[in-house]
């Protein structure tokens, strides 16, 4: 991908519904049909978490009912069905992230464990006293802590990018901030809160003129953007399952195959290994090397199912539609009194954050409930930003190709009855 020509979204005033047929995906996903109160419910909080296709849900149930066993260990028939089917997901993983090999993608809970996973792992064997690792200021919790605790243990430092209020990297601050002391860079690809797309080849190439590895920060870019990683150049790249509409508690970890297989183990246990006496042990090969234990072998599963779902849907009409859901929820709601909008970057995602005069976002979002529309409320795990902005917290708004006008159209009745409730 290129991080940004095909996703770019300038501001423009959307005439007319692009090609992509929601109402017909919107069939896939059984939940999409659940009443609220009556009401039909309005997922709009796709950047926690995805729904998920009938596909997925009967790949996981039909692992569960037709092939659960162990993986790898087994010698008999059912296991080597479920072991094929795991390292088949690899495989499909690996070509959905452009990865070179499947021995570079790691099997992980999700983006949090895949970030501690670098984080711990990388970070012991290669951060001194002294030295620096860069994030920026827009960072989910979850790619800043894990570094705060390894620069805690080594006495480096966090040394943050800063960002404009519209949410966009100051990337010559970017350039005079990297230097010899700096020795990881770990940015997000797209913000969850403030929905900004990255540049992250920008970046890459940046850190790549002093040497540096660079994490990226997948979770929001996966379930829109094309991802590949080896035209970004990045040395990491974590997603999760359940934000790309697979199963939960699944996510992958991308790294290339020089730096996996010179990182010391994560976590010790069955499969890592290569020999065991207590004396002492060798370890297994990259990827089994960084997969202690028993593995999430249904999440697996499903995330394959997601990997080929999302694989058959058009991704250019996809991408189109979800630009006009953003340009046509920003047309809705930029004039509704005392609204302000939260992250107006000139490259985004489709996620629409915005603060209301006067009201709580809580307020706004129990508000808005009552009307079956489905949006997060609060700090989206990014207080940094909201310190940053002056603002305790936002409303978010986030979509999926499942989103349709409709739904904006419910979002922006549900957020006009706010302001009767709470008059501007
Ligand atoms: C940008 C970003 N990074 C990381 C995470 C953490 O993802 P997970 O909770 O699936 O590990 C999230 C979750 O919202 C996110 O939006």
């Amino acid at each position: 991908m290129s991080s940004g020509a095909r996703t770019a979204r300038e501001p423009k005033r959307a005439k007319e519904a692009p090609a992509f047929d929601a109402l017909r995906v919107r069939a896939d996903f059984p939940i999409l049909a659940t009443k609220v109160r009556g009401r039909p419910l309005v997922y709009l909080d796709n950047a926690a978490t995805s729904q998920k296709p009938r596909q997925v849900i009967d790949a996981t149930t039909r692992y569960y009912a037709e092939q659960n066993s162990n993986i790898h260990r087994g010698v008999y028939w059912l296991s080597e069905q479920a072991s094929a089917a795991y390292e088949g997901v690899r495989a499909k993983a690996a070509t959905f992230l452009g990865a070179a090999d499947p021995g570079e993608i790691v099997f992980t809970r999700g983006t949090t464990e895949s970030i501690n996973l670098v984080a711990s792992s990388w970070g012991r064997a290669n951060l001194r006293a002294g030295d620096e690792v860069l994030v920026t200021a827009m960072e989910h919790h979850s790619n800043i802590v894990p570094w705060q605790l390894i620069c805690e243990e080594k006495g480096a430092r966090l040394v943050v990018i800063p960002m404009n209020r519209q949410g966009e990297l100051l990337l010559d601050e970017a350039k005079k901030l990297i230097g010899a002391r700096t020795k990881i860079v770990a940015l997000a690809h797209v913000s969850n809160s403030l929905g900004t797309i990255n540049p992250v080849r920008e970046i890459v190439e940046l850190a790549g003129l002093h040497g540096i590895p660079v994490l990226v920060d997948g979770a929001q870019a996966a379930p829109h953007l094309e991802v590949d990683v080896q035209d970004l150049g990045c040395s990491f790249y974590a997603i999760s399952g359940h934000k790309m509409f697979g199963p939960t508690g699944i996510g992958v970890l991308y790294g290339k195959a020089a730096l996996l297989d010179a990182m010391p183990p994560y976590q010790g246990g069955g499969d890592m290994i290569r020999s065991v006496t207590f004396a002492k042990t060798t370890y297994a090969p990259i990827p089994a090397k960084f997969e202690a234990g028993t593995p999430n072998v249904a999440g697996t599963i499903g995330l394959g199912a997601a990997i080929d779902y999302m694989g058959a849907l058009p991704m250019e009409e996809v991408a189109a539609h979800e630009h006009d859901l953003l340009n046509y929820a920003v047309e809705q709601l930029c004039d509704v009194p005392g609204l302000t909008l939260i992250g107006t970057a000139q490259h985004k995602a489709s996620v629409v954050s915005f603060t209301m005069d006067g009201v709580h976002p809580h307020d706004v979002g129990t508000i808005v409930d009552q009307e079956g529309v489905a949006v997060r409320t609060g700090h989206h795990c990014t207080q940094p930003v909201m310190d940053f902005l002056g603002i305790p917290a936002t409303t978010r708004a986030s979509f999926a190709f499942y989103n349709t006008r409709a739904d904006v159209d419910a979002l922006a009745r549900a957020v006009r009855k706010v302001r009767k409730v709470f008059p501007a």
